[in-house]
């Protein structure tokens, strides 16, 4: 098939293309290099041994997007193109929601224009809210996101819904990623947050190869076994996966699917493997909890299970090893 991803430089974009690429796709990838590198497509042309057609371009820019429609002969899309600092997007909503929105309608419009119907979304577990319990499943629904962030998400997945309600020729595929972390285990491909990162694992990878000198754990009085956070850390190349996964099994309709582990791992476990599996200290110091985090959740996978015929297979010790191979490979 020949699939168009969008955000296809990106952590999670280069990822799936690999995967794609394996399953003998033809890949087009749009990216406007926001936050990501141009040298990431010949990283992917190293792993794959393929060239790949690449547009640098803003899918809010409509006549640029539609040269890409004219020029190919797409089969399905899959959208990953979006803003997605948490932070960021608390200070700068208005640029989030015309980054995230008018990308996304942009793109869907050009898409019904040339009646393609097969679309897989980039969503997230933060559409969850705070439900008030620790294991997530699909039919929970959406909560109140605790960002704009989120809330991006919550408004696209509403669109989409009202999209496939006037045509149900649609064929969607939503994405509710938990924690993405890992990276290819060649090194030439991973995380590469912009700045100082938001997230746990590359601040852990910094404080480990001397970059930045303390992470700051928020908050060890939770109600968890060792009183910190509880996340379900997933390795990239197994959400990779999951994304080809859905596309072999399209079908009509909105059709939600939780990726991630299954499995809980607080932020003090998380800090030790790291440790342990890479040889290497990382300082910490426990400081106050950051507002908006919830104590706990992880994910219910076994809808992806049983209708994707997927599931994790990369262990905690493979994403501390990936990532820190990652790391040592980009100094
Ligand atoms: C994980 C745990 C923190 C940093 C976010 C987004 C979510 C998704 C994944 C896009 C928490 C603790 C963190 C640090 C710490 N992104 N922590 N010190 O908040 O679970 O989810 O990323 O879809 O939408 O909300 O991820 O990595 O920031 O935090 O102690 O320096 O690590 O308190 O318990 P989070 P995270």
């Amino acid at each position: 098939m020949k699939i168009l991803v969008t955000g296809g430089l990106g952590f999670i974009g280069s990822h799936t293309v690999v995967e794609l690429a394996k399953e003998n796709n033809e890949v087009i990838i749009i990216d406007n290099l926001y936050n990501s590198k141009i040298d990431v497509l010949e990283n992917l042309e190293k792993i794959t041994g393929k060239n790949f057609k690449f547009y640098e371009c803003d899918l809010k820019n409509k006549e640029e997007l539609e040269k890409v429609f004219k020029e190919n002969e797409i089969d399905s899309v899959i959208h990953f193109a979006g803003y997605k600092a948490v932070g960021e997007s608390v200070k700068k909503p208005l640029m989030y929601y015309s980054n995230n929105l008018v990308s996304t309608m942009n793109l869907l419009e050009i898409m019904d224009k040339y009646g393609i119907k097969k679309f897989v979304f980039s969503s997230s577990a933060t559409v969850y809210g705070n439900p008030g319990i620790v294991k997530y499943t699909e039919d929970l629904g959406r909560g109140q996101a605790s960002s704009p962030y989120g809330t991006t998400k919550c408004i696209i997945e509403k669109m989409l819904e009202d999209l496939y309600f006037s045509d149900n020729t649609w064929n969607i595929s939503i994405l509710r990623y938990f924690n993405p972390v890992g990276a290819h285990e060649s090194g030439l491909i991973g995380e590469e947050p912009n700045g100082i990162p938001n997230n746990l694992m590359p601040y852990i990878m910094k404080v480990a190869s001397g970059k930045l000198e303390m992470l700051s754990v928020f908050g060890n009085d939770y109600p968890t076994p060792d009183g910190t956070g509880i996340r379900d850390y997933i390795h990239v190349v197994d959400l990779a996966k999951g994304h080809v996964k859905a596309l072999e099994k399209m079908k009509e309709g909105v059709n939600y699917y939780n990726l991630g582990s299954g499995k809980g791992v607080s932020v003090l476990e998380l800090v030790n493997t790291f440790e342990k599996v890479n040889n290497v200290k990382v300082n910490y110091k426990v400081v106050g909890r950051r507002d908006g985090d919830l104590a706990e959740y992880y994910a219910d996978p076994s809808k992806a299970l049983n209708e994707l015929n997927w599931k994790t297979e990369k262990t905690l010790e493979d994403i501390c090893r990936d990532s820190w191979n990652y790391e040592k490979n980009n100094k």
